[in-house]
């Protein structure tokens, strides 16, 4: 088995690199696809979310693994993992130095979240450039957006100028992602709400685009 390997990263802090790891893996389990998380970021927090995940919702771990890694261990154990499994999601640290371009170079696929503002997108060239000067095919993914504000209209209009694909699914702005990331959870899972639906969309057009190449 060869898996497909998407490197989350994005200069800005908060994001929503980890929320946005944990919410595709689940995702893809809900594809009925193995998943493998890697966390590089020394805060650790994908980790706290899959420890948490292990401990209070251990059926729910079916199908998902999950490691640490350094910076520039991440070739060997990526490769490792997607000799095992379907999909494996690398979450980052908020840089964008030469310490990234391994887990650039590893990706099929670079996902970068865009919180909603203007200072978000400004940080959103380092990642890009890292991404085009690897070649890498990369996919901005618009998060914790507010519907018909004029700022999410400026933003959108400024994102669509950048060099790069923009994820037609947007994430929004929603109190469920930040507290079921707290219980080992994402979007998804517990009542059917917007969250589970737009989860849903963004792992079908990540994984579409994967089967694209
Ligand atoms: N769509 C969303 N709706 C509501 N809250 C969100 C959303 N996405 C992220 N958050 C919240 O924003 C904060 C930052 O998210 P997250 O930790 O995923 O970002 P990050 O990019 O991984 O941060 P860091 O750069 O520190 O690693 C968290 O409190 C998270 O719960
Ligand atoms: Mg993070």
């Amino acid at each position: 088995m060869t898996g497909s390997i998407i490197t989350v990263a994005q200069q800005k802090g908060g994001s929503g690199k980890t929320t946005l790891a944990a919410n595709l893996a689940v995702g893809f389990l809900r594809q009925g696809k193995t998943v493998a998380l890697v966390d590089t970021d020394p805060q650790g927090s994908l980790g706290r979310w899959f420890m948490t995940r292990v401990e209070e919702h251990p059926d729910a771990t079916v199908g998902l693994d999950f490691a640490t890694s350094s910076a520039w261990g991440i070739t060997y154990e990526t490769r490792k993992l997607a000799g095992a499994c379907d999909i494996v999601i690398v979450d980052t640290p908020p840089k964008a130095d030469s310490d990234l371009r391994p887990a650039l170079r590893v990706a099929d696929l670079v996902v970068v979240p865009v919180a909603m503002s203007h200072v978000d997108l400004w940080a959103t060239e380092g990642v890009l450039d890292l991404a085009r000067r690897e070649e890498k095919d990369a996919l901005v993914v618009m998060n914790r957006t507010r519907a018909r504000t004029r700022l999410a209209g400026e933003v959108a209009e400024a994102a669509a100028r950048l060099e790069a694909t923009i994820a037609e699914t947007q994430i929004a702005n929603r109190t469920i992602y930040a507290e079921a990331m707290g219980k080992g959870l994402s979007g998804a899972e517990g009542r059917k709400t917007p969250a589970r639906a737009e989860v849903d969309a963004l792992s079908q057009e990540v994984a579409d685009r994967l089967a694209k190449g």
